[in-house]
């Protein structure tokens, strides 16, 4: 296997990570009967576990060993409304910085096909990150008026993500 191929099996198990946290953020909201908050992390979780299958499926098509990867047990508890958002906000923050390492990596071995295949990722990342921004400015604003938060979201809605026509195609079919 090429360092890059298990650089980015690496990447697959930090996606899954990911999408387990949101989950447990998701679960934590909705046990806290925001509902809105809950719907936008168990869709995030969802949108990792989409990220982690496109990287298989890159993973399949260039005929790379898969070790489909066990994953860490999420936080669960949190100390008040705010801190699951600055958790994810600081979670998107790492992956971009795993992302351009991945980047960097690819370019070194001249891999444009792995490098071209990335590019995706680094837009995903550009978004998610901003997205996650505003959340946290969102929740801080609104953490002694949730209701303000739950209805900002929900006009927000879940809005078409323009980047979602042109991702990578996913093992199985992105969910
Ligand atoms: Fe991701
Ligand atoms: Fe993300």
């Amino acid at each position: 296997m090429s360092t890059f191929g298990e650089a980015l099996n690496g990447q697959v198990a930090y996606e899954f990570g990911a999408s387990q946290q949101y989950i447990a953020i998701a679960v934590y909201y909705d046990a806290e009967n925001l509902p809105q908050l809950a719907a936008h992390f168990y869709r995030q979780a969802v949108e990792e576990r989409n990220h982690a299958m496109m990287m298989v499926q890159y993973l399949l098509d260039a005929d790379e060993d898969i070790a489909t990867p066990g994953v860490e047990a999420p936080q669960t508890e949190f100390s008040d409304v705010v801190a699951p958002v600055a958790l994810a906000l600081a979670q998107e923050k790492r992956v971009t910085e795993q992302i351009v390492e991945l980047v960097k990596l690819a370019r070194e071995e001249g891999d444009l096909v792995g490098e071209q295949f990335l590019h995706w990722f680094l837009q995903e990342q550009r978004e998610e990150v901003a997205s996650m921004t505003e959340l946290l400015a969102v929740v801080e604003r609104g953490k002694n008026d949730l209701l303000s938060v739950e209805e900002h979201l929900s006009r927000a809605g879940g809005g078409e993500n323009a980047l979602e026509a042109g991702a990578p195609p996913a093992a199985g079919g992105a969910l």
